[in-house]
């Protein structure tokens, strides 16, 4: 008895001080001692969000744990928060152990906050800059990626392949090149470790969330804490070496790469004066490369996965991409980026690619920074902000039919481009200061990657094997089931 009291005794105050701080939430659903609104999610907590917005609207509390959020699941409110209020609700929540643990107390570009972030964002945006100032020299990188990748499937022509591991090697290839001029053949043992601690980092990650919500659960539950220590054990040597051979051999009128553009600044004095930082650190440094190469690799391949998958489903649209290639570039040539106006149906199904996969279903948590307000709201300072993209993406009120993949919605009766702008409810990298910076270079990979894929192979699901699964697994991404495709030539090389 004298050992389970004080316990119960914690659990009961904290449940009466949360219920009392309920009013300076917007209104939600009313929450159970311990564990909230839990009880209330399933395994597509996105989906359950968007059930619940019908009762709640747009912007409402949700109680994860004794931790009250804000979950915002409307077009117009996402994009308040993103742009109009975007400055206020540009932090990241600063209280989540694992987060502190992978981004070294906050100090990487994903997660911190304040004037740090903003420099940290000014740097990646200049370094990103310096690399590709025309965007020629990121074309060229990604179709020497896709030239790689499309050998490769050549020599494997016909075989049932596991697709995340045939397609991995290029998309980081694109990444690497661009921010510490490294490329692999995917056998080096460097590659092996990025791959092997990115998948760490982000097992850890997805099942250390639960302590977010239930922070007593740390107490019992020690495997995810394990698997980012083993991550991070891997990659911090690896982002040591990476910057310390740049600095070695670094010339600052060859800029090489992003890590040359980045030390670059970090030297500036007036540069960082300007954000009153003095100095940015190489454990800053690290930590930027990092970011550009987890932001930069699992998002843009994910995305190509679902593609694979949603050609396997619909093979229609992968004959109507072919045409529209074959017809507008001929047999002569390759499509660039150049060409992307030119080829509305293939970028008709980037874009719905891009609606339908929902790769950051709940985007990355926000935290606000100061007291504000959504639709009108209260929201109090320091809360975790969830944009529910998922909930924009498949709106009824913006999408006719939302859980259909048809690119035809991205285009106008004469087969036309419809302007973007005219899509409100579609956000996959959200937008405003805390945006997606690597948004363009996803953008130019994804076309140039999946229009020359399309050119050169009809995608088929192996002989009497299953279709690929469409419901995801919700981890840090939202991310196919693996499953094996056959890359069959249309024997057309140039
Ligand atoms: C299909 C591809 C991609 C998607 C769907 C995507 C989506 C997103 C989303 C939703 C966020 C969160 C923004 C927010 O907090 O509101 C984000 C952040 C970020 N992304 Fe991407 N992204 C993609 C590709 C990339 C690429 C290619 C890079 C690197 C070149 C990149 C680097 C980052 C970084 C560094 C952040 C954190 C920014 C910050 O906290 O200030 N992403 N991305």
């Amino acid at each position: 008895m004298a050992i389970t009291f004080p316990p119960i005794l914690y659990f009961i105050i904290t449940y009466v001080n949360h219920v009392r701080s309920l009013k300076r939430y917007p209104k939600g659903p009313f929450p159970l001692p311990v564990i909230g609104n839990l009880n209330l999610l399933s395994p597509h907590p996105y989906v359950d969000f968007k059930r619940l917005a019908k009762q709640y609207g747009g912007v409402y509390g949700f109680s994860l744990g004794m931790n009250r959020y804000v979950i915002v699941n409307s077009a117009e409110s996402v994009r308040e928060g993103c742009s109009k209020k975007g400055p206020q609700i540009a932090g990241r929540p600063n209280d989540v152990e694992s987060y502190i643990m992978v981004s070294r107390n906050m100090i990487s570009l994903g997660f911190s906050e304040g004037t740090l972030w903003k420099l940290l964002r000014k740097v990646t945006h200049s370094a990103l800059k310096v690399y590709g100032s025309n965007l020629e020299r990121f074309n060229e990188t990604i179709v020497t990626e896709s030239e790689h990748l499309h050998k490769l499937l050549r020599e494997m022509e016909g075989e049932e392949l596991e697709t995340l591991s045939c397609l991995g090697p290029s998309v980081l290839n694109v990444i690497c090149q661009i921010v510490f001029s490294s490329r692999y053949n995917g056998n080096e043992a460097e590659c092996k470790d990025i791959i092997k601690f990115q998948r760490l980092v982000f097992d850890g990650l997805a099942t250390t969330d639960i302590v977010m919500v239930l922070p007593w659960i740390r107490y019992f539950k020690s495997q995810g804490y394990e698997s980012l220590k083993d991550g991070i054990e891997i990659r911090d040597p690896f982002l040591k070496r990476k910057l310390q051979e740049h600095k070695n051999n670094f010339d600052a009128d060859n800029i090489r790469d992003f890590t040359d553009g980045a030390i670059l600044l970090a030297d500036n004095k007036s540069f960082l004066n300007k954000f009153g930082i003095d100095r940015l650190t190489d454990s800053h440094l690290e930590m930027m490369i990092n970011d550009m190469l987890v932001g930069g690799n699992e998002t843009t391949l994910t995305s190509i996965n679902w593609f694979v998958a949603y050609m396997i489903h619909w093979p229609r649209y992968q004959e109507i991409m072919y045409e529209e290639v074959i017809n507008v570039i001929g047999f002569d040539r390759y499509p660039t980026y150049a060409d992307k106006n030119d080829l509305p149906f293939v970028s008709a199904c980037i874009s719905e690619l891009l609606r339908f996969c929902n790769v950051a279903p709940l985007g990355v948590p926000r935290r606000t920074t100061e007291d504000c307000t959504l639709e009108g709201k209260d929201i109090p300072k320091g809360t975790t902000t969830i944009f529910n993209l998922w909930a924009i993406h498949m709106d009824e009120d913006y999408w006719i039919n939302p859980k259909e993949f048809n690119p035809y919605r991205w285009l106008d009766e004469d087969g036309n481009s419809i302007e973007m702008k005219q899509y409100k409810s579609f956000l996959p990298f959200t937008a405003g200061p805390r945006g997606c910076p690597g948004q363009d270079l996803a953008r130019m990979e994804l076309f140039i990657f999946l229009s020359r894929l399309i050119r050169d192979f009809r995608i088929e699901k192996p002989e009497n094997g299953p279709l690929p699964d469409l419901v995801g697994n919700l981890g840090i991404t939202l991310t196919p089931k693996p499953y094996k495709a056959k890359f069959i030539s249309r024997n057309n090389n140039i």
